[in-house]
């Protein structure tokens, strides 16, 4: 492949690796765990209307803006506003990513070691032979103990930080490109599974037909909060990412390829469960478990399903991971730069205190179950902190930044590589991130939280 960053700054190399690499960030357990399960709680199809509508509107122009931020400035996200607003407080957009980014580490993990667990039940065919009611109850069992969960979560935040250790290039880049075109063919086939369960018919109307009876203020911010995270925007992840794009890089091409790609996986997501939760007559409803409990049913139904289900754990395994480095690398991208830390020391230090604060994620279910904060278990408060309060904060701050405070010029040069592409939609561009996205943005999330 072509060298075409060769700078002494760490960078990624070809242009199917930089794409693959923030696709590799968007498409995680957002689009597969958590997008059907928050469908599943908010009803459906109106919800899925609100979140594409978020996507269009408001994410692609955060997407864009973390870009444009990210290449122009070179840096962590913390660094690059801050070489673009000195003497400012602007700042404060890195500061509050690099708290997100703590806060989504540590559930990510929870959840992410829920998946290697299940990578070992397929291999060990735990699953063979029960019915939908054993599996809900072995999923039961397992997240409210103690033991199993958190020594997956510990090895999966592990392997985070040996990829990071080893670098953008040697890590980053290389998983990604390879292994994403995979889990979209294995979804493909769950979906054709899922399609032909008697009583599947059920599951396509859930998920595409709209009914408005079910949104309120809290479902739409709820919408909002998932397309950030799915999107991973509103921490300076996608700054950080930016940040090692060459010159070359079309800014604008790639938001729009990398958000199309996370929406069609959270939509085969969406494909491949609900059919499946109809035709076994389970409820939608069913919470964070949702995955777990629905497709070891269906892979029974399979030709095949022994395999489909190893390689269906082992590829959710590894879009997690391809997601959580790049949350991990907001932190150690930060700590590098701002503190001169070497990168292993830094990595080292970010795994300890992520492992730290994991640790009360996934007892939620178990040894803190009674622990409650306004009605949700530590999980949910700290999912809900980042994505609905901290991702939300953080997009209409970088929108801001980007309309309102950097020179027109400087966005015109990032978004033409220099003059060389021809500048497109511009003035949409500069509409949505200086008026409909931070208007937007500001009454979903004030109305959502009560405060409007
Ligand atoms: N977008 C990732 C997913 O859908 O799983 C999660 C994520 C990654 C959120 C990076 C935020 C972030 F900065």
């Amino acid at each position: 492949m072509e060298q075409i960053n060769p700078g002494k700054r760490d960078g990624f190399t070809s242009k199917f690796g930089i794409v693959a690499a923030a696709a590799g960030s968007a498409i995680g357990l957002g689009n597969i765990w958590r997008f059907p399960y928050v469908v599943g709680e908010s009803g459906g199809g109106a919800f899925l209307l609100v979140y594409l509508s978020f996507i269009l509107l408001l994410g692609i122009p955060v997407m864009l803006s973390e870009f444009i931020i990210g290449r122009k400035a070179k840096k962590n996200a913390y660094g690059a506003i801050k070489s673009i607003a000195p003497g400012t407080w602007w700042p404060v957009i890195g500061i509050m990513g690099i708290v997100a980014a703590f806060v989504i580490l540590a559930f990510y993990s929870t959840i992410a070691g829920w998946t290697l667990h299940y990578v070992y039940l397929s291999i060990s065919n735990g699953f063979k032979g029960q019915d939908a009611q054993a599996l809900e109850n072995l999923f039961g069992s397992f997240m409210s103990s103690a033991t199993m969960p958190l020594f997956w979560q510990m090895v999966f935040l592990i392997l985070t930080a040996g990829i990071i250790i080893a670098g953008v290039k040697k890590g980053i880049e290389k998983y990604s490109k390879i292994l994403m075109p995979f889990l979209l063919l294995l979804l493909i086939s769950l979906c054709i599974r899922a399609l032909t369960l008697p009583g599947a018919m059920d599951g396509l109307v859930f998920l595409f037909k709209p009914d408005f009876s079910m949104i309120n203020p809290q479902v739409i911010l709820s919408a909002l909060g998932q397309a950030a995270f799915s999107l991973s925007i509103g921490m300076g992840a996608l700054i950080t990412y930016g940040s090692y794009f060459p010159k070359s890089t079309n800014l604008s091409n790639t938001a729009f390829e990398v958000s199309l790609a996370d929406v069609l996986i959270a939509i085969l997501a969406g494909v491949a469960i609900f059919p499946a939760v109809f035709a076994l007559g389970m409820q939608p409803d069913g919470g964070v478990g949702l995955i777990f409990m629905v497709l070891p049913n269906v892979f029974q139904q399979m030709p095949g399903g022994y395999i489909v289900a190893i390689a269906f754990f082992v590829l959710l395994s590894i879009a997690a991971l391809t997601s959580s480095i790049s949350i991990m690398e907001v932190v150690v991208a930060f700590l590098t730069e701002e503190f001169n830390l070497k990168r292993k020391h830094a990595t080292v230090i970010t795994l300890i205190a992520a492992a730290f604060v994991g640790v009360f994620c996934t007892l939620s279910w178990g040894t803190f179950e009674h622990v409650s904060i306004a009605g949700r278990n530590i999980f949910d408060t700290l999912d809900f902190t980042a994505s609905s309060i901290l991702l939300p904060l953080g997009g209409l701050l970088i929108v801001l930044f980007t309309g309102w405070y950097m020179v027109k010029g400087e966005i015109e040069e990032e978004l033409t590589n220099q003059g060389v592409l021809k500048l497109k939609l511009f003035r949409v561009f500069m509409f949505l991130i200086r008026f409909v996205a931070p208007v937007a943005i500001a009454v979903v999330f004030l109305n959502g939280i009560g405060l409007f």
